[in-house]
């Protein structure tokens, strides 16, 4: 399979600046190194030191470029308000915020509990309001700025063991909406990426791993196939260009037609 990304020029991205929450590993990181390799400078932030100083060292092999990595966890407004600083201080601007950062586990809503519900919602929907916040006077100043939420299409049916992580989604695209209609005017595009069931994520191995029950989910997929990394990082980079200049409150579904395949009702292709 050709790589997508190939499709797009070299520099295709240079002169913008980004911040990638999540950035440390999974599709996060994807979208970083896709950012750095068509020239734009990264940040990426996530709460372990550790994981994006490997993260940047493997995206700076790969790309050539040099990415910063700040630890920051997106629950603490004031953590990620520093690492849009640190961001402006090194790069001279911030356009570009990728609101990747996200928490998840299979657990039956029966058991749950109260703290661990907080816990998704505070990460995904509260971390994405925080980050867009703590960003919006720098994406307003540096002009032409993008917010790209990273959500899901688990909110889209009712998913069981996911009543925490479709809460959060589903509340992270009404900020994809709300926020392109409040700051279209200063300059800012607000939109979406919903990913479906990809490979290589960390998600993915914990609700599809091998075997019977990762081989079900792919008979699901009209595409036949998960996704790839590279797949959602190619959404990512179309958004950012001026190809998408007029796409605002838009959530783009990739995901190989996985949600609107109906359920079977026995019939079988
Ligand atoms: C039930 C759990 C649990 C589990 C944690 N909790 N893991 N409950 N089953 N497996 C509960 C805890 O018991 C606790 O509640 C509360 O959640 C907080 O847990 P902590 O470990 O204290 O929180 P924290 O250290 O902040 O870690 C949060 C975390 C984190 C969400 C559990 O470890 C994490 O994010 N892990 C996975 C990261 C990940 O997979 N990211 C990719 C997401 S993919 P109590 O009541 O006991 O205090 C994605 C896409 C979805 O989002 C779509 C896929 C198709």
């Amino acid at each position: 399979m050709p790589n997508p990304l190939d499709v797009f020029r070299d520099n295709a991205l240079a002169g913008h600046v980004a911040i990638v929450t999540g950035g440390g590993t999974g599709i996060c990181r994807g979208i970083a190194a896709a950012y750095a390799r068509l020239g734009a400078d990264v940040c990426i932030v996530s709460r372990k030191q550790d994981v994006l100083d490997a993260a940047a060292a493997a995206i700076a092999t790969q790309t050539g470029r040099t990415v910063l990595g700040v630890a920051a966890d997106v629950r603490q407004p004031d953590a990620i308000a520093r690492a849009v600083t640190a961001t402006v201080e090194r790069f001279g601007k911030l356009d570009t915020l990728v609101n990747g950062a996200a928490g998840n586990f299979l657990a039956p809503a029966a058991a749950l509990s109260p703290n661990g519900f907080r816990t998704v919602i505070d990460i995904d929907l509260n971390g994405t309001f925080n980050a867009a916040r703590a960003a919006f006077e720098a994406l307003q100043r540096a002009g032409d700025g993008l917010i790209l939420n990273i959500s899901a299409t688990l909110h889209h049916h009712g998913t069981p063991l996911q009543i925490h992580a479709s809460a959060a989604k589903a509340g992270v695209d009404a900020v994809t909406r709300n926020l392109a209609v409040e700051w279209g005017r200063f300059g800012i595009r607000v939109c979406g990426i919903a990913p479906g069931p990809i490979a290589d994520t960390e998600g993915m191995r914990r609700l599809a791993p091998p075997g019977e029950v990762g081989d079900k989910a792919r008979a699901a997929i009209p595409a036949g196939r998960f996704g790839t990394i590279d797949e959602i990082a190619a959404a990512a980079v179309f958004l950012r260009s001026p190809a998408a200049a007029y796409v605002t409150g838009h959530v783009l579904v990739v995901d190989g037609g996985h949600v609107v395949a109906a359920p079977p009702l026995g019939m079988t292709l």
